[in-house]
Protein backbone atom coordinates (compact mmCIF):
# COMPACT_ATOMS: atom_id res chain seq x y z
CA UNK A 1 0.00 0.00 0.00
CA UNK A 2 1.71 3.62 -0.93
CA UNK A 3 2.11 5.77 2.30
CA UNK A 4 -0.64 7.76 2.57
CA UNK A 5 -0.04 9.27 5.68
CA UNK A 6 2.06 11.78 4.38
CA UNK A 7 0.42 12.04 0.65
CA UNK A 8 -2.84 12.75 2.66
CA UNK A 9 -0.47 15.70 3.89
CA UNK A 10 -0.24 17.06 0.15
CA UNK A 11 -3.84 17.22 -0.63
CA UNK A 12 -4.88 19.52 2.10
CA UNK A 13 -8.91 19.77 1.12
CA UNK A 14 -8.73 16.24 2.65
CA UNK A 15 -8.01 17.70 6.19
CA UNK A 16 -11.43 18.56 7.24
CA UNK A 17 -14.73 17.75 8.69
CA UNK A 18 -18.27 17.69 6.95
CA UNK A 19 -21.25 17.06 9.00
CA UNK A 20 -18.83 16.52 11.86
CA UNK A 21 -17.00 13.42 10.22
CA UNK A 22 -13.81 12.94 8.79
CA UNK A 23 -14.29 13.74 4.89
CA UNK A 24 -13.59 10.37 3.16
CA UNK A 25 -13.97 11.59 -0.52
CA UNK A 26 -14.43 9.09 -3.00
CA UNK A 27 -15.80 10.70 -5.87
CA UNK A 28 -12.55 10.50 -7.26
CA UNK A 29 -13.86 9.59 -11.16
CA UNK A 30 -16.11 12.67 -11.02
CA UNK A 31 -12.82 14.67 -10.52
CA UNK A 32 -9.88 14.14 -8.07
CA UNK A 33 -8.48 16.42 -5.46
CA UNK A 34 -5.54 18.46 -6.18
CA UNK A 35 -2.21 18.28 -4.49
CA UNK A 36 -0.24 21.11 -2.98
CA UNK A 37 2.18 20.85 -5.83
CA UNK A 38 -0.27 21.87 -8.45
CA UNK A 39 -1.99 24.42 -6.15
CA UNK A 40 1.96 25.81 -5.99
CA UNK A 41 2.09 25.40 -9.87
CA UNK A 42 -0.88 27.20 -10.56
CA UNK A 43 0.31 30.58 -7.99
CA UNK A 44 3.84 30.38 -9.65
CA UNK A 45 2.08 30.86 -13.18
CA UNK A 46 -0.19 33.89 -11.83
CA UNK A 47 2.69 35.23 -10.11
CA UNK A 48 5.34 35.37 -12.02
CA UNK A 49 4.80 34.15 -15.38
CA UNK A 50 1.09 35.57 -16.86
CA UNK A 51 1.58 36.31 -20.07
CA UNK A 52 -0.32 35.28 -23.58
CA UNK A 53 2.22 32.43 -25.15
CA UNK A 54 3.15 32.13 -28.83
CA UNK A 55 2.53 35.67 -29.79
CA UNK A 56 4.31 38.43 -27.55
CA UNK A 57 8.31 39.82 -28.28
CA UNK A 58 8.34 40.28 -24.28
CA UNK A 59 10.32 38.50 -21.67
CA UNK A 60 6.87 37.44 -19.89
CA UNK A 61 5.74 35.98 -22.96
CA UNK A 62 8.79 34.07 -24.08
CA UNK A 63 8.86 32.25 -20.26
CA UNK A 64 5.21 31.39 -20.42
CA UNK A 65 5.47 30.16 -23.88
CA UNK A 66 8.58 28.31 -22.68
CA UNK A 67 6.94 27.03 -19.61
CA UNK A 68 3.56 25.81 -22.09
CA UNK A 69 5.42 24.08 -24.25
CA UNK A 70 7.90 22.13 -21.40
CA UNK A 71 4.02 21.32 -20.38
CA UNK A 72 3.64 19.56 -23.58
CA UNK A 73 6.75 17.70 -23.49
CA UNK A 74 6.29 16.26 -20.19
CA UNK A 75 2.30 15.26 -21.18
CA UNK A 76 4.36 13.46 -24.45
CA UNK A 77 7.06 11.95 -22.20
CA UNK A 78 4.04 10.58 -20.14
CA UNK A 79 2.27 8.84 -22.82
CA UNK A 80 5.24 7.81 -24.93
CA UNK A 81 4.03 9.97 -27.74
CA UNK A 82 6.36 9.81 -30.73
CA UNK A 83 6.43 13.72 -30.60
CA UNK A 84 4.71 16.64 -28.83
CA UNK A 85 3.30 17.69 -32.10
CA UNK A 86 0.53 14.88 -31.49
CA UNK A 87 -0.12 16.50 -28.40
CA UNK A 88 -3.12 18.94 -28.55
CA UNK A 89 -4.12 20.84 -25.41
CA UNK A 90 -8.18 20.75 -25.14
CA UNK A 91 -10.69 21.86 -22.38
CA UNK A 92 -10.87 18.08 -21.84
CA UNK A 93 -12.15 14.81 -22.83
CA UNK A 94 -15.35 15.82 -24.28
CA UNK A 95 -13.43 18.58 -26.11
CA UNK A 96 -11.16 16.24 -27.85
CA UNK A 97 -13.46 13.72 -28.29
CA UNK A 98 -15.70 16.27 -30.05
CA UNK A 99 -12.81 17.64 -32.08
CA UNK A 100 -12.22 14.34 -33.38
CA UNK A 101 -15.80 13.63 -34.44
CA UNK A 102 -15.96 17.21 -36.09
CA UNK A 103 -12.32 16.62 -37.97
CA UNK A 104 -13.87 13.14 -39.08
CA UNK A 105 -17.13 14.25 -40.74
CA UNK A 106 -15.50 17.83 -41.78
CA UNK A 107 -12.88 15.42 -43.98
CA UNK A 108 -15.59 13.36 -45.06
CA UNK A 109 -13.87 9.74 -44.23
CA UNK A 110 -17.03 8.36 -42.69
CA UNK A 111 -20.05 8.99 -45.15
CA UNK A 112 -23.96 7.79 -45.55
CA UNK A 113 -23.84 3.71 -45.08
CA UNK A 114 -20.30 4.09 -42.79
CA UNK A 115 -20.67 2.71 -39.20
CA UNK A 116 -19.43 4.08 -36.47
CA UNK A 117 -19.14 1.43 -33.28
CA UNK A 118 -19.09 2.65 -29.72
CA UNK A 119 -19.57 0.38 -26.59
CA UNK A 120 -22.40 -0.06 -23.95
CA UNK A 121 -20.06 1.03 -21.17
CA UNK A 122 -19.54 4.59 -22.94
CA UNK A 123 -20.08 7.92 -21.43
CA UNK A 124 -22.35 10.12 -22.44
CA UNK A 125 -19.48 12.05 -24.35
CA UNK A 126 -18.78 8.92 -25.87
CA UNK A 127 -21.74 8.57 -27.29
CA UNK A 128 -23.69 11.68 -28.34
CA UNK A 129 -20.71 13.21 -30.29
CA UNK A 130 -20.54 10.33 -32.49
CA UNK A 131 -24.54 10.23 -32.97
CA UNK A 132 -24.13 13.93 -34.12
CA UNK A 133 -21.36 13.01 -36.96
CA UNK A 134 -24.01 10.83 -37.74
CA UNK A 135 -27.00 12.77 -38.17
CA UNK A 136 -24.62 14.84 -40.50
CA UNK A 137 -23.04 12.23 -42.63
CA UNK A 138 -25.44 9.59 -42.53
CA UNK A 139 -23.19 7.21 -41.06
CA UNK A 140 -25.30 4.33 -38.17
CA UNK A 141 -24.17 4.59 -34.44
CA UNK A 142 -23.53 0.33 -33.71
CA UNK A 143 -23.20 -0.54 -30.37
CA UNK A 144 -21.14 -3.19 -28.53
CA UNK A 145 -23.29 -5.15 -25.97
CA UNK A 146 -22.51 -5.51 -22.15
CA UNK A 147 -22.50 -9.13 -20.73
CA UNK A 148 -24.37 -9.23 -16.82
CA UNK A 149 -20.73 -9.29 -15.36
CA UNK A 150 -20.25 -5.64 -16.46
CA UNK A 151 -17.28 -6.76 -19.35
CA UNK A 152 -18.01 -6.11 -23.39
CA UNK A 153 -19.46 -9.31 -25.66
CA UNK A 154 -15.94 -9.85 -27.54
CA UNK A 155 -18.17 -12.10 -29.78
CA UNK A 156 -20.68 -9.65 -30.39
CA UNK A 157 -17.80 -7.27 -31.15
CA UNK A 158 -16.05 -9.24 -33.95
CA UNK A 159 -19.21 -10.21 -35.76
CA UNK A 160 -19.95 -6.21 -35.81
CA UNK A 161 -16.48 -5.01 -37.23
CA UNK A 162 -17.88 -7.35 -40.03
CA UNK A 163 -19.86 -4.68 -41.10
CA UNK A 164 -18.53 -0.76 -42.34
CA UNK A 165 -17.17 0.31 -39.35
CA UNK A 166 -14.87 3.39 -39.73
CA UNK A 167 -14.12 4.12 -36.00
CA UNK A 168 -14.35 2.20 -32.70
CA UNK A 169 -14.50 5.22 -30.32
CA UNK A 170 -14.20 3.35 -26.84
CA UNK A 171 -13.65 3.84 -23.34
CA UNK A 172 -10.61 2.00 -22.05
CA UNK A 173 -11.95 2.15 -18.20
CA UNK A 174 -15.61 2.30 -17.51
CA UNK A 175 -16.34 5.24 -15.31
CA UNK A 176 -19.60 3.95 -13.81
CA UNK A 177 -18.39 0.20 -13.22
CA UNK A 178 -14.55 0.14 -13.43
CA UNK A 179 -15.01 -2.54 -16.27
CA UNK A 180 -10.94 -2.60 -17.42
CA UNK A 181 -11.52 -3.13 -21.27
CA UNK A 182 -8.85 -5.01 -23.27
CA UNK A 183 -8.34 -2.05 -25.74
CA UNK A 184 -5.06 -3.33 -27.26
CA UNK A 185 -6.47 -6.72 -28.43
CA UNK A 186 -10.15 -4.10 -29.43
CA UNK A 187 -7.65 -1.98 -30.98
CA UNK A 188 -6.08 -4.68 -33.09
CA UNK A 189 -9.25 -6.15 -34.47
CA UNK A 190 -10.63 -2.74 -35.05
CA UNK A 191 -7.66 -1.56 -37.25
CA UNK A 192 -7.66 -5.04 -38.79
CA UNK A 193 -11.18 -4.39 -40.20
CA UNK A 194 -10.02 -1.21 -41.65
CA UNK A 195 -11.52 1.22 -39.03
CA UNK A 196 -9.51 3.95 -36.77
CA UNK A 197 -9.68 4.14 -33.07
CA UNK A 198 -10.10 6.54 -30.26
CA UNK A 199 -9.84 5.27 -26.71
CA UNK A 200 -11.88 7.79 -23.96
CA UNK A 201 -8.82 7.44 -21.25
CA UNK A 202 -10.82 9.70 -18.83
CA UNK A 203 -10.45 7.28 -15.88
CA UNK A 204 -7.48 4.90 -17.17
CA UNK A 205 -5.63 8.36 -16.86
CA UNK A 206 -5.41 8.50 -13.15
CA UNK A 207 -5.12 4.69 -13.18
CA UNK A 208 -3.06 3.04 -15.69
CA UNK A 209 0.29 3.38 -17.50
CA UNK A 210 -0.81 4.59 -20.97
CA UNK A 211 1.90 4.10 -23.80
CA UNK A 212 -0.01 5.49 -27.09
CA UNK A 213 2.72 3.71 -29.26
CA UNK A 214 1.79 0.15 -27.57
CA UNK A 215 -1.75 0.89 -27.73
CA UNK A 216 -1.64 1.63 -30.99
CA UNK A 217 -4.92 3.16 -31.20
CA UNK A 218 -5.01 6.79 -33.42
CA UNK A 219 -6.32 8.89 -30.84
CA UNK A 220 -6.79 8.84 -27.11
CA UNK A 221 -8.33 11.33 -24.98
CA UNK A 222 -8.21 12.42 -21.23
CA UNK A 223 -8.84 15.70 -19.12
CA UNK A 224 -6.65 16.91 -16.72
CA UNK A 225 -8.75 17.31 -13.54
CA UNK A 226 -9.56 13.40 -13.07
CA UNK A 227 -5.52 13.35 -12.59
CA UNK A 228 -5.14 15.60 -9.77
CA UNK A 229 -4.90 18.73 -12.14
CA UNK A 230 -7.63 21.76 -12.65
CA UNK A 231 -10.87 21.78 -14.51
CA UNK A 232 -11.06 23.17 -17.90
CA UNK A 233 -7.47 21.25 -19.36
CA UNK A 234 -7.10 18.33 -21.10
CA UNK A 235 -5.45 16.48 -23.65
CA UNK A 236 -6.23 14.60 -27.37
CA UNK A 237 -3.50 12.49 -28.59
CA UNK A 238 -3.70 11.86 -32.02
CA UNK A 239 -1.21 9.90 -34.76
CA UNK A 240 0.61 12.99 -36.55
CA UNK A 241 0.36 11.42 -40.26
CA UNK A 242 -3.28 10.99 -39.24
CA UNK A 243 -3.97 14.75 -37.27
CA UNK A 244 -1.56 16.06 -40.30
CA UNK A 245 -4.11 14.80 -43.37
CA UNK A 246 -7.00 16.08 -41.32
CA UNK A 247 -8.59 19.38 -41.66
CA UNK A 248 -8.75 22.07 -39.03
CA UNK A 249 -11.92 22.53 -36.87
CA UNK A 250 -12.13 25.55 -35.33
CA UNK A 251 -10.70 28.55 -37.06
CA UNK A 252 -8.78 31.60 -34.95
CA UNK A 253 -5.75 32.79 -33.69
CA UNK A 254 -2.65 30.43 -33.56
CA UNK A 255 -4.22 27.50 -35.85
CA UNK A 256 -3.45 29.70 -38.86
CA UNK A 257 -0.46 30.41 -40.67
CA UNK A 258 -1.50 33.17 -43.31
CA UNK A 259 -4.60 34.98 -43.34
CA UNK A 260 -6.04 37.60 -46.05
CA UNK A 261 -9.82 37.95 -47.14
CA UNK A 262 -9.23 35.56 -49.97
CA UNK A 263 -7.29 32.45 -48.42
CA UNK A 264 -6.37 30.98 -44.87
CA UNK A 265 -3.54 28.82 -44.82
CA UNK A 266 -3.14 26.73 -41.64
CA UNK A 267 -0.87 26.13 -39.00
CA UNK A 268 1.40 22.71 -38.57
CA UNK A 269 0.75 20.38 -35.34
CA UNK A 270 -0.27 20.80 -33.18
CA UNK A 271 -1.09 24.44 -33.16
CA UNK A 272 -3.68 23.32 -35.90
CA UNK A 273 -5.99 21.98 -33.23
CA UNK A 274 -5.59 25.32 -30.76
CA UNK A 275 -7.82 27.92 -31.80
CA UNK A 276 -7.50 31.14 -29.65
CA UNK A 277 -5.32 31.41 -26.30
CA UNK A 278 -5.49 28.21 -24.72
CA UNK A 279 -5.44 27.15 -21.14
CA UNK A 280 -1.89 28.21 -20.55
CA UNK A 281 -2.25 27.40 -16.66
CA UNK A 282 -4.06 24.80 -17.14
CA UNK A 283 -1.54 22.89 -19.20
CA UNK A 284 1.15 24.19 -16.88
CA UNK A 285 -0.72 22.51 -13.75
CA UNK A 286 -1.36 19.47 -15.77
CA UNK A 287 2.14 18.68 -16.38
CA UNK A 288 3.01 19.36 -12.30
CA UNK A 289 0.17 16.81 -11.59
CA UNK A 290 1.81 14.54 -13.89
CA UNK A 291 4.90 15.13 -12.18
CA UNK A 292 3.35 14.28 -8.72
CA UNK A 293 1.60 10.88 -10.47
CA UNK A 294 5.08 9.92 -11.64
CA UNK A 295 6.97 11.07 -8.43
CA UNK A 296 5.06 8.25 -6.67
CA UNK A 297 4.76 5.92 -9.35
CA UNK A 298 1.31 5.37 -11.38
CA UNK A 299 1.98 1.20 -10.94
CA UNK A 300 1.95 2.00 -7.53
CA UNK A 301 -0.72 3.93 -7.33
CA UNK A 302 -2.89 0.98 -9.19
CA UNK A 303 -1.63 -1.82 -7.19
CA UNK A 304 -3.08 0.34 -4.19
CA UNK A 305 -6.34 1.66 -5.49
CA UNK A 306 -7.00 -2.44 -7.21
CA UNK A 307 -6.11 -3.46 -2.99
CA UNK A 308 -8.93 -0.69 -1.77
CA UNK A 309 -11.41 -1.96 -4.79
CA UNK A 310 -10.88 -5.65 -3.76
CA UNK A 311 -11.53 -4.85 -0.01
CA UNK A 312 -14.54 -2.41 -0.77
CA UNK A 313 -15.88 -5.26 -2.40
CA UNK A 314 -15.68 -7.80 0.19
CA UNK A 315 -16.62 -5.07 2.53
CA UNK A 316 -20.14 -4.70 0.89
CA UNK A 317 -20.42 -8.14 -0.17
CA UNK A 318 -22.20 -8.86 2.93
CA UNK A 319 -25.14 -6.76 2.95
CA UNK A 320 -28.78 -7.85 2.19
CA UNK A 321 -29.86 -7.05 -1.27
CA UNK A 322 -26.49 -6.01 -2.87
CA UNK A 323 -25.77 -6.10 -6.15
CA UNK A 324 -22.05 -5.23 -7.17
CA UNK A 325 -21.32 -4.06 -10.81
CA UNK A 326 -18.47 -4.85 -13.03
CA UNK A 327 -15.90 -7.61 -13.16
CA UNK A 328 -13.96 -8.27 -10.16
CA UNK A 329 -10.63 -6.99 -12.02
CA UNK A 330 -12.58 -3.63 -12.18
CA UNK A 331 -10.39 -0.10 -11.45
CA UNK A 332 -11.01 3.08 -10.28
CA UNK A 333 -14.81 3.20 -9.48
CA UNK A 334 -16.99 0.57 -8.06
CA UNK A 335 -20.82 0.20 -8.28
CA UNK A 336 -23.94 -1.00 -6.29
CA UNK A 337 -27.56 -0.70 -6.13
CA UNK A 338 -29.96 -2.39 -3.06
CA UNK A 339 -32.64 -3.90 -3.75
CA UNK A 340 -35.59 -1.98 -2.51
CA UNK A 341 -33.55 1.51 -1.65
CA UNK A 342 -33.22 4.28 -3.96
CA UNK A 343 -29.64 5.47 -4.61
CA UNK A 344 -29.98 8.83 -4.05
CA UNK A 345 -31.36 8.22 -0.84
CA UNK A 346 -28.22 6.25 0.20
CA UNK A 347 -25.86 8.75 -1.48
CA UNK A 348 -27.68 11.60 1.57
CA UNK A 349 -27.18 8.95 4.40
CA UNK A 350 -23.50 8.78 3.40
CA UNK A 351 -22.97 12.18 2.83
CA UNK A 352 -24.36 13.06 6.16
CA UNK A 353 -21.64 10.43 8.16
CA UNK A 354 -19.07 12.65 5.78
CA UNK A 355 -18.63 10.05 2.67
CA UNK A 356 -18.53 11.38 -0.49
CA UNK A 357 -19.77 9.23 -3.12
CA UNK A 358 -21.56 9.86 -6.37
CA UNK A 359 -25.05 8.68 -7.28
CA UNK A 360 -27.19 8.22 -10.30
CA UNK A 361 -26.41 7.23 -13.76
CA UNK A 362 -22.87 8.61 -14.12
CA UNK A 363 -23.54 9.85 -17.65
CA UNK A 364 -24.02 6.57 -18.38
CA UNK A 365 -27.66 6.32 -19.49
CA UNK A 366 -28.05 3.49 -21.57
CA UNK A 367 -25.69 0.95 -19.65
CA UNK A 368 -27.78 2.11 -16.81
CA UNK A 369 -30.66 1.19 -19.31
CA UNK A 370 -29.23 -2.25 -20.16
CA UNK A 371 -28.98 -3.35 -16.22
CA UNK A 372 -32.58 -1.51 -15.85
CA UNK A 373 -31.37 0.46 -13.56
CA UNK A 374 -32.06 4.54 -12.96
CA UNK A 375 -29.07 4.82 -11.01
CA UNK A 376 -26.29 3.44 -8.72
CA UNK A 377 -24.02 4.11 -5.78
CA UNK A 378 -20.56 4.52 -7.23
CA UNK A 379 -17.22 4.63 -4.58
CA UNK A 380 -14.32 5.73 -6.99
CA UNK A 381 -10.63 5.64 -5.14
CA UNK A 382 -7.88 8.00 -6.00
CA UNK A 383 -3.93 7.14 -4.48
CA UNK A 384 -5.11 8.97 -0.96
CA UNK A 385 -7.84 6.72 0.13
CA UNK A 386 -7.06 4.34 2.48
CA UNK A 387 -8.18 1.11 3.92
CA UNK A 388 -9.96 3.13 6.78
CA UNK A 389 -11.60 4.64 4.11
CA UNK A 390 -12.92 1.65 2.85
CA UNK A 391 -13.88 0.51 6.45
CA UNK A 392 -16.04 3.82 6.81
CA UNK A 393 -17.71 3.87 3.60
CA UNK A 394 -18.84 -0.08 3.83
CA UNK A 395 -20.07 1.08 7.96
CA UNK A 396 -21.55 3.77 6.44
CA UNK A 397 -23.58 1.82 3.88
CA UNK A 398 -24.29 -0.90 6.06
CA UNK A 399 -26.05 1.82 8.69
CA UNK A 400 -27.80 3.81 5.84
CA UNK A 401 -29.47 0.44 4.66
CA UNK A 402 -30.38 -0.36 8.45
CA UNK A 403 -31.77 3.07 8.31
CA UNK A 404 -33.67 2.75 5.21
CA UNK A 405 -35.26 0.03 5.37
N1 LIG B 1 -17.35 11.49 -15.89
C1 LIG B 1 -17.47 11.92 -14.54
C2 LIG B 1 -18.01 10.84 -13.64
O1 LIG B 1 -18.02 9.70 -14.00
C3 LIG B 1 -18.19 13.19 -14.40
O2 LIG B 1 -18.43 11.14 -12.55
Amino acid sequence: MLPTESLLADFPILDQSIHGRRLVYLDNAATTQKPRTVLQASRHYYETLNANIHRGTHQLARMATEAFENSRQTVAAHLNAASADEVIFTSGTTGGINLVANILALSGRIGSGDEVLVSTLEHHSNIVPWQMLCQRTGATLKVIPCLDDGTLDQDAFHTLLGGRVKILALTWISNAFGTVNPVVEMTQAAHAAGALVLIDAAQAIAHLPIDVRGLGADFLAFSGHKVYAPTGIGVLWGRASLLNDLPPWQGGGEMIREVTFDHTTYNDLPFKYEAGTPNIEGAITLAAALDYVNGIGIDAIHAHENELIRSAAVALAGIAGIRLFGPAGRAGSLSYAIEGLHHYDIGTMLDHMGVAVRTGHHCCQPLMARFGMTGTVRASFALYNTLQDVETFATATQKAVAMLR
